[in-house]
């Protein structure tokens, strides 16, 4: 059976998309089947993946709203062999308020990610909107595991804390089987003071894993989305690819 992993951070630009697309692209790397499927209606997913949103007919919000539209029906290939996507698109917001008044909203996802949509892929990974609304909550009911993707260039450890009640929250009431992979240091500079401190105060916390593995602030990574493909592909022998083979790695042993 595939592991459901959700990338969640209300906080907006932490590289919650980034290291959606490049765990995803990691993993496939590793030889892993992976389906990323974006649940941000901003759809930076669908697009890092190079995906042209004026050809996708059909896409997530169709299937969160529609009983009858299963995911497999809005799967799509990537220029990566072995990495798919589950498209969202700016819709993907009206599902979310339509979703509002539905019943059994918070099971939405999880009912559509059926055995035989996880069952075809080794992981499926699903993006986050940066907010604690609808669509983050059914990530994180639909998922086996959450990483929490934190920028270590601000002290942001406030917000991580009201998501870490929220997944609390979670797996008392919905999901008893959800996990905290780990929190996930991104955009790390170890030439400020201000990122080794941030770095620091996240091992400190305690109560979490912190991934070994820091995500640094690389150009490359930055420049990867526009070729719609993983930095495992746009720059396979650069440092930021080895950190992310580092993570997935770490992610394989997680499970
Ligand atoms: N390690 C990195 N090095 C350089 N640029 C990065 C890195 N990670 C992300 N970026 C860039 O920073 C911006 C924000 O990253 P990303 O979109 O992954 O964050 P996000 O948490 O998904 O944002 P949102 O909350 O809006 O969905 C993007 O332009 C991305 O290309
Ligand atoms: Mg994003």
């Amino acid at each position: 059976m595939g592991k459901v992993i959700a990338m969640a951070n209300q906080k907006g630009g932490v590289g919650k998309t980034t290291c959606a697309i490049n765990l995803g692209g990691a993993l496939v790397a590793l030889g892993h089947k992976v389906l990323c499927l974006d649940l941000d209606p901003q759809a930076n997913l669908t697009v890092g993946l190079g995906i042209d949103l004026n050809t996708v007919e059909r896409s997530i919000s169709d299937v969160l709203v529609n009983a009858d539209v299963p995911i497999t029906s809005i799967i799509l290939a990537t220029k990566t062999a072995g990495l798919d996507v589950a498209p969202a698109t700016i819709e993907l917001s009206a599902a979310e308020v339509e979703l509002f008044t539905a019943i059994g909203r918070e099971l939405a996802l999880r009912d559509k990610l059926a055995a035989e949509v996880v069952g075809a892929y080794d992981y499926v990974i699903i993006d986050c909107p940066p907010t604690l609304g609808l669509l983050t909550l059914n990530a994180l009911v639909a998922a086996d595991g959450v990483i929490i993707p934190v920028q270590t260039q601000y002290y942001a450890l406030k917000g991580v804390a009201a998501l870490l009640k929220i997944i609390r929250t979670v797996q008392t009431r919905l999901n008893p089987s959800l996990k905290v992979l780990g929190l996930l240091p991104t955009f790390y500079d170890s030439r400020t003071i201000l990122g080794r401190d941030m770095l620091e105060s996240l091992r400190d916390l305690g109560d979490h894993k912190v991934f070994t593995t820091v995500i640094r602030q690389s150009v490359k990574v930055g420049e990867a989305p526009t070729a719609g493909v993983p930095i495992t592909v746009y720059e396979p022998k650069s440092d930021a690819a080895k950190a992310f083979l580092d993570l997935a790695r770490e992610v394989l042993h997680a499970q």
